[in-house]
């Protein structure tokens, strides 16, 4: 079983899973990463210092997502393992596809290329404000893409929607605005 973890910077993607983990079998991958090619692509991808245009970051992102499918996510699967990913296919259709404008049928034609087609079970949706996401990160040093401006991210978040929409059976949209314990129980109750 693969369940993937979605929503925008900061809605508590990394908090929930962690909470999942204690009460699941189940083995953590992060996207962009997981595998060593895929940790220097996200080095890459996330460094403000680059200059990245956006059907180069598409292209980053898929390539690391491609070689984290061929080199451990699809043998684990294949052995029998629930997976957890922080991020997948569904990030790139709404930052890049949504988010930099660059369509969304293009982007999912890239990643099936990339990915071979695999569509996670279920897939969890954070659901929170930019603006509430960003603020909880503030604190933070800002990645590239957490530097880009307030339409983006609203593009992202409404892509976001339109996605869990679309697949309403193997999306589970969570209210990210509620206390981490709530929303783990939300998460859980969906999951079983
Ligand atoms: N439900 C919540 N309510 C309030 N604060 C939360 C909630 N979930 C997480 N947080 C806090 O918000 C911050 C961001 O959480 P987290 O790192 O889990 O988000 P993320 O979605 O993984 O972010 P990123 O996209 O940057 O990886 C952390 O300080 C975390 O403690
Ligand atoms: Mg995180």
């Amino acid at each position: 079983m693969l369940i993937t973890v979605e929503g925008l910077d900061g809605a508590g993607k990394t908090t929930l899973i962690s909470g999942l983990t204690e009460q699941l079998d189940a083995t953590v991958l992060r996207e962009p990463g997981g595998v060593e090619l895929s940790e220097r692509i996200r080095e890459l991808v996330k460094d403000p210092a680059l200059t990245v245009d956006p059907r180069a970051e598409a292209l980053l992102y898929a390539a690391a997502r491609a070689q984290l499918v061929a080199e451990k996510l699809r043998p684990l699967l294949d052995g029998g393992t629930t997976v957890i990913l922080d991020r997948f296919i569904d990030s790139s259709l709404a930052y890049q596809g949504g988010g930099r404008g660059l369509g969304v049928e293009e982007i999912r034609t890239l990643n099936e290329f990339g990915t071979g087609g695999l569509t996670p079970d279920k897939t969890l949706l954070l659901r929170v404000d930019p603006e509430v996401g960003l603020g909880r990160i503030a604190g933070r040093e800002a990645d590239r893409l957490e530097l880009a401006g307030g339409e983006f991210f609203a593009r992202v978040a409404k892509t976001y929607d339109e996605l869990a929409a679309a697949a309403p059976d193997r999306f589970v949209v969570l209210d990210a605005t509620q206390p981490p314990a709530t929303v783990l129980a939300s998460a859980l109750e969906a999951l079983t």
